[in-house]
């Protein structure tokens, strides 16, 4: 398949192009049905937006609860679509996830566990449910970028690798947003009435907190990880950085706590500058946040006794650590 055509931010025109792919998705799916899994970062958010549209209520929009996701996140993002009138139904999905995760400990190995359960599992029984053919995702340019260089199996990238949907999984893909990177999907999203709180949000990856998670995913890392990462970003709030992030390793080390040894858990802090995640290089933060950041980690995250953080640029680091 070609290259998609690359449409930068600033000679991007949002009115019109929200209405030229309105108008694809139209026809592609005709009066049939299709489907969405809306993750409430910006790409799902602004794919969800233009499906509906394009769509109405011929567009179904699900939140995969896969039991990766941050505190709170399924409720707050079906309560933000509400509000621009559009339903989201939940879908319960932790133990498909755990379960494809137990064991797994390679991050390729890890990122493919995950993107078979969403298409292979979840999204396939969605497509069955709802009698749809199509599947509407926010892949963009960036995503296919990195798969395609081999770095890293992005969670949403197939026809590039050969994969055709219709045959692997049974359903058809469609991707809007393909010819845009970041920059270009935050306009388009504020151009189709999402919120700032959307439309400037931080990049999340798709395999989410699963990323964060260097070692085997259970439930009990990811609770580790979840409460890291909510204190993160309650106290950087009001850092400009492009992206960051808490990660729990999954080696252990000596640590003292109540006069007692405690062989502990660390977690790694990352707070990445970038403008357009090709390129990046650690924020210069303040001391005085990244002592506060360090107490409350080792007071508030069970069982964790070392806080560091990263000061390697990217490359030869990448910004996730899987
Ligand atoms: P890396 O770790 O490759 O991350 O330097 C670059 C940017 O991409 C995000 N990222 C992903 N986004 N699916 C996504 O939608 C993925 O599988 C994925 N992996 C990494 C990462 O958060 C960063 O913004």
């Amino acid at each position: 398949m070609p290259q998609a055509k690359e449409i930068t931010a600033d000679s991007l025109d949002t009115n019109e192009f929200i209405q030229e792919k309105s108008a694809e998705i139209r026809k592609a799916v005709g009066t049939g049905i299709a489907i969405n899994a809306l993750s409430g970062g910006v790409d799902s958010s602004a794919v969800t937006m233009l499906g509906h549209r394009a769509l109405g209520r011929n567009l179904k929009t699900y939140f995969i609860d896969n039991g990766i996701m941050r505190e709170g996140e399924p409720e707050r993002i079906a309560s933000i679509f509400k509000k621009l009138g559009v339903d989201v139904e939940i879908i319960g999905a932790r133990d498909d996830f755990f379960g494809a995760l137990k064991g797994v400990t390679g991050p390729e190995e890890k990122r493919e566990a995950i993107t078979q359960t969403f298409y292979k599992k979840v999204f396939a029984d969605l497509v069955k449910k709802s009698g749809a053919k199509y599947l509407l995702q926010g892949t963009i340019l960036t995503d296919i970028d990195e798969t395609v260089a081999g770095i890293k199996r992005q969670h949403n990238v197939f026809e590039q690798l050969g994969i055709d949907p219709q045959e692997a999984f049974g359903y058809k893909i469609i991707e809007p947003l393909v010819q845009l990177r970041k920059d270009g999907v935050r306009k388009v999203a504020e151009a189709l009435g999402l919120p700032a709180s959307i439309f400037n949000r931080m990049p999340f990856p798709g395999p989410a907190l699963a990323a964060r998670v260097i070692g085997e995913v259970t439930p009990e890392n990811i609770a580790i990880v979840r409460k890291a990462t909510s204190i993160l970003e309650e106290e950087l709030a009001a850092v400009n950085a492009f992206q960051y992030m808490a990660i729990l390793h999954n080696d252990r080390v000596t640590g003292m706590r109540d006069n007692k040894r405690e062989f502990g858990r660390q977690i790694e802090i990352r707070c990445w500058d970038s403008i357009d995640a090709r390129k990046a290089k650690p924020s210069r933060l303040d001391f005085g946040i990244l002592e506060k950041l360090a107490n409350r980690m080792v007071t508030d995250v069970p069982g964790v006794v070392s806080v560091t953080y990263n000061i390697a640029t990217k490359p030869p680091s990448t910004m996730e650590a899987i």
